[in-house]
């Protein structure tokens, strides 16, 4: 036996720890356990009574973090440690994508062999997203409607996840109304002014087709976060076109927010992020009914959907500085003397 065996069996079980911390931590935020120690420590017994949680189970499982560092176990007492703590952020990478799609991973030689897409949480991953997009795509979302020539009225947001995206965007507005159409909506509104449809995004905007020779309503905005990435794959390029064109012929501007695909740019695989989230997020995506696309490719699409882009922008990069993530403001390209009919990528800001 080589003298270096244990040494290299520890490094190459690291991703199996791994494997294990990320589904721990998950549980521990989808249990209830988290928020109920995170004002301070609690008797173990008490958090899984509250929970209608196994004692001894729960017991087990604190120890397992514990030894992670991420709790700490005092007599009969559990508390998050610092380490603990900090990850309340983060929450919603563990919703998307060990909530979403921990399943979809353990599809992989499936889904090589050719036996169709993996499956994944579709509810969990609207959770996740729509969480994580509070971060990011919701103030992209925020900086394009500063782009506007005018406030909206009204909202649609197709694809819109567990509706927090959009009921934040009418919240903090007193004029706005919101719908949000996605498969996985939630069956009540979440707030004054907000409801939801179960639908697909292509269904509902042929359904409420504007009549024709209608002009689109001005006040009206759509918005498609990581949408568009879905109906690719589940229907093919000529829908995708077809939706970003029936949008902009009933609302006055459509707000697009999809992930560049570089998956082989060693500028993005180099990067932090890159490693932590981007090549597992764009895996998901070789795996799942759903296709990432260039800037380039989108931009193309917009252009044989008679869309102009207003304004491009990228997330904010204190919270993602690979540039990745990539907003477009659209509207209809009238051809009108003036009008930037055509242009592509001349975004205001970016
Ligand atoms: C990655 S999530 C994005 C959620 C949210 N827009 C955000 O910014 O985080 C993609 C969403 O698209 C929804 N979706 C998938 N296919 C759809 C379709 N054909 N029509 C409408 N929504 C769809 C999924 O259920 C999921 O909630």
């Amino acid at each position: 036996m080589d003298d270096g065996f244990e040494l290299q069996l520890i490094d190459a079980l690291q991703p199996v720890r791994g494997f294990a911390l990320a589904q721990g931590l998950y549980h521990l935020f989808s249990s209830g356990i988290y928020e109920r120690i995170a004002d301070g420590p609690r008797p173990v017994r008490d958090v899984a009574d509250a929970l209608e949680l196994d004692v001894a189970r729960t017991s087990g499982f604190l120890r397992y973090l514990a030894n992670e560092n991420y709790v700490a176990l005092s007599g009969d007492t559990v508390s998050l440690t610092g380490k603990g703590r900090q990850l309340a952020p983060y929450r919603p990478w563990y919703e998307l994508l060990v909530g979403g799609y921990a399943q979809t991973f353990q599809q992989i030689t499936d889904v090589l062999q050719g036996k169709g897409y993996a499956s994944r949480d579709g509810r969990m991953v609207g959770v996740g997203s729509c969480g994580m997009s509070a971060f990011d795509a919701l103030p992209l979302v925020r900086d394009l409607m500063s782009d506007l020539p005018a406030a909206p009225a009204s909202l649609v947001d197709l694809g819109c996840g567990d509706g927090t995206f959009l009921t934040s965007l009418v919240t903090e507005s007193d004029r706005l109304t919101g719908l949000g159409v996605d498969p996985f909506a939630p069956e009540e509104p979440t707030a004054p002014g907000v409801r939801f449809v179960r639908s697909g995004a292509t269904d509902y905007v042929a359904e409420h087709g504007a009549a024709p020779g209608a002009e689109p309503d001005p006040s009206r905005m759509f918005v498609a976060a990581f949408l568009l990435q879905e109906i690719l794959e589940q229907e093919g390029r000529a829908a995708v076109v077809g939706l970003v064109r029936g949008a902009l012929r009933q609302g006055g501007h459509l707000a697009v927010v999809e992930v560049d695909h570089r998956p082989a740019d060693p500028a993005v695989m180099r990067h932090g992020l890159g490693q932590a989230y981007y090549n597992p997020y764009y895996l998901l995506h070789v795996l799942t009914e759903q296709r990432l696309e260039t800037d380039a490719f989108w931009q193309d699409l917009f252009a044989d959907a008679g869309a102009t882009v207003v304004s491009r922008r990228v997330a904010d990069p204190r919270v993602d500085s690979t540039g990745l993530e990539i907003g477009y403001l659209l509207t209809r390209n009238t051809g009108a003397p003036g009008h930037p009919g055509g242009t592509r990528g001349e975004g205001a800001g970016e």
